[in-house]
């Protein structure tokens, strides 16, 4: 079996208990300015766990594609991966534990399906705490399905409770794992008694719970299920590999990289590692480039981490004496293995090579810059006997070379120093506005709860994104839009700065548009049918999928102002929203422009 299969099987299997199928969402979450990348199969279903009816209905299931750069100083190990594929199947209020964890079992060990050996599969269970009890319905269940006794591990809530952030849909979950040391696992053993050998694969989550706050977790109207399985991870157990990077997801990309660098794999454990790093990262920055919702390499927030990714990528294959621009001709490979399951890798392909290209060559200048400094520095820095270097030195590099952190880091680590990050920090602090480190930070943080304001903001970019189109023109089109409760960004495309007369213009549309009061309403069609009526849509979907339309007008079929698919949620009428007010306007990255904006006022919206 290889990943595209394991991909159909698992859709084709959940298809067969009357789950719909659903397109995966992009990589830049919806409405949700906690997070700058979808981070889990369950990311865009949030509104839905939280008791939001799905179009599709209460069984879903869909493959994900999803950027974690929380650990990324791991990335190079043979398993950590900075983007992964995401295999999932949900319960929206529909069966729960008992039917999910059956599905579970069958999936992976009937031979119709994976066919794994029972015995190399033993779960965990969460033990129970001051939140909520032992899961005997889980164990139950397990039992129930012929799982011995003993290869149930009750583990506490640090292991077997999830939650995609510090507010949100969370519960308690069961996980599954692969047996992957020698031969067949000894009696008794389980995750709590062998972990090393225990690899998990599936994490059953029953989110029964929405956490408001630190203390406080409150019951779901509904009980969900929520499971996700890594796709390339199965994959690589399915096939007895050692490593993810020894599967076919990843063999093409170092072949490539070998080519490139005539270095071959498998035969010096540093330069190995820089291998690993090169193809995870160049994957991971053509699925970010090529997202539908695509963003740039930037200083600040997702575009930050893709030039980090960029530029750690480009570092190693110097390393391994690559002396060109490579990373586009890796790139290709990458397009060409994930463009059946990802079409929108082929659909933005120049964008990708082109960009990849530019801030490959921008880097190589400032390493050049940076690297020539930090020689000029290190007799200076011998001299120091704790071989420490200095946050401000780290930083004067940073600033004034645009050398980052973390190369700086690793360069010292070369030459035996350390690096005082927290002084780092101190004098960017010092030197930056807050806000960009808290962006960056933000990559690991939490789902936030959708406040009110966010809500008027999203609506506002729906306004805002059709008064573009009536002053400039169908060339513009939505980039992408970050929100936060003081502001909003909104990217679009367009190849020159507007000028005050057409900002002033835009403004007023918008404006108008909110006096006018319009109803804002939402409807259910196939997204064939939601664009044939003329609504704008940054999503790639399924043919004949259902999505919700939101539209803004006196009346969704012959007068409306704005019509997009779009997840929402949006005020109900457009006074809600108050006065809008352009902050700023220009230039993103090549071609695009960026507007930050405000509002004030406004009514309250109404509850529910
Ligand atoms: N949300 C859970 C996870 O990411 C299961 O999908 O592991």
């Amino acid at each position: 079996m290889n990943a595209n299969e394991l991909r159909s099987k698992y859709i084709e299997f959940f298809k067969s208990k009357n789950h719909v199928e659903i397109s995966g969402q992009s990589l830049i979450p919806e409405n949700d300015p906690s997070v700058l990348f979808t981070t889990a199969g369950m990311h865009p279903l949030v509104p839905y766990l939280l008791g939001e009816k799905h179009p599709a209905g209460t069984r879903l299931t869909d493959y994900q594609k999803c950027i974690r750069t929380g650990d990324i100083d791991e990335v190079g190990d043979p398993s950590h991966l900075t983007c992964f594929e995401m295999l999932g199947n949900w319960s929206l209020g529909d069966y729960f534990k008992k039917e999910s964890i059956g599905f579970s079992y069958e999936f992976l060990t009937s031979p119709k399906w994976l066919g794994l050996d029972p015995r190399k599969i033993s779960v965990t269970v969460f033990a129970g705490d001051e939140n909520a009890p032992r899961d005997e319905e889980a164990a139950a269940a397990w039992i129930a399905n012929g799982m011995p006794e003993d290869k149930i591990a009750y583990l506490p809530a640090s292991d077997n409770w999830w939650a995609a952030g510090p507010t949100g849909p969370c519960g308690p979950d069961t996980e599954i794992f692969y047996w992957v040391g020698e031969n067949l696992p000894p009696k008794g053993s389980n995750k709590g008694t062998d972990p090393e050998n225990w690899l998990e694969i599936w994490n059953n989550v029953f989110m029964q719970y929405n956490r408001i706050d630190e203390k406080n977790l409150e019951l779901l109207p509904k009980k969900n299920v929520d499971t996700g399985m890594g796709l390339e991870r199965t994959n690589c157990i399915l096939q007895g590999k050692k490593s993810v990077y020894l599967t076919e997801v990843f063999q093409p990309i170092i072949k490539t990289i070998e080519k490139l660098s005539n270095y071959t794999y498998g035969t010096d454990e540093e330069k190995d590692r820089s291998v690993r790093i090169i193809a995870d990262h160049a994957r991971s920055s053509v699925f970010i480039l090529g997202d539908q919702k695509g963003v740039s390499p930037a200083r600040v927030g997702a575009g930050y981490v893709l030039r980090r990714l960029i530029r750690r990528a480009v570092r190693h294959g110097m390393k391994l004496g690559i002396d060109k621009d490579f990373m586009a001709e890796v790139a290709v490979t990458v397009v060409e293995n994930f463009k059946i399951a990802y079409p929108e890798l082929e659909q933005n392909k120049n964008k990708i090579f082109s960009e990849l290209t530019s801030e490959e060559a921008k880097f190589r200048q400032t390493l050049k810059k940076g690297e020539a400094e930090f020689e000029k520095m290190l007799p200076n820095l011998m001299k120091n006997p704790k071989k420490i270097i200095s946050g401000k030195v780290a930083y004067n590099l940073y600033e004034t070379y645009g050398y980052p952190l973390e190369l700086t880091q690793e360069l010292g680590a070369e030459n035996g120093f350390t690096v005082d990050v927290e002084g780092f920090k101190e004098a960017e602090k010092k030197h930056q506005e807050a806000s960009k480190t808290a962006e960056v930070g933000a990559a690991k943080g939490g789902l936030a709860e959708q406040s009110d304001v966010t809500t008027k903001y999203h609506t506002a970019t729906h306004l805002l994104q059709q008064a573009l189109i009536d002053v400039l023109g169908e060339q513009v089109a939505q980039k992408g839009s970050n929100i936060t409760n003081e502001r909003m960004r909104f990217d679009f495309t367009f190849d020159r700065p507007m000028t005050k007369e057409e900002i002033q213009k835009v403004e007023d549309i918008v404006n108008e548009k909110i006096k006018e009061d319009l109803p804002v309403t939402m409807q259910v069609m196939p997204l064939d049918d939601a664009k044939k009526a003329g609504a704008r849509a940054l999503f790639t979907g399924k043919y004949g999928e259902d999505v919700k339309v939101y539209t803004i007008g006196r009346d969704a079929e012959n007068d409306w102002f704005s019509k997009e698919v779009c997840g929402g949620p949006h005020v109900q009428h457009t006074a809600q929203i108050g006065q809008f007010k352009i902050q700023k306007e220009q230039s993103s990255s090549a071609g695009v422009r960026r507007i930050r904006a405000v509002i004030s006022g406004g009514l309250p919206l109404d509850k529910h």
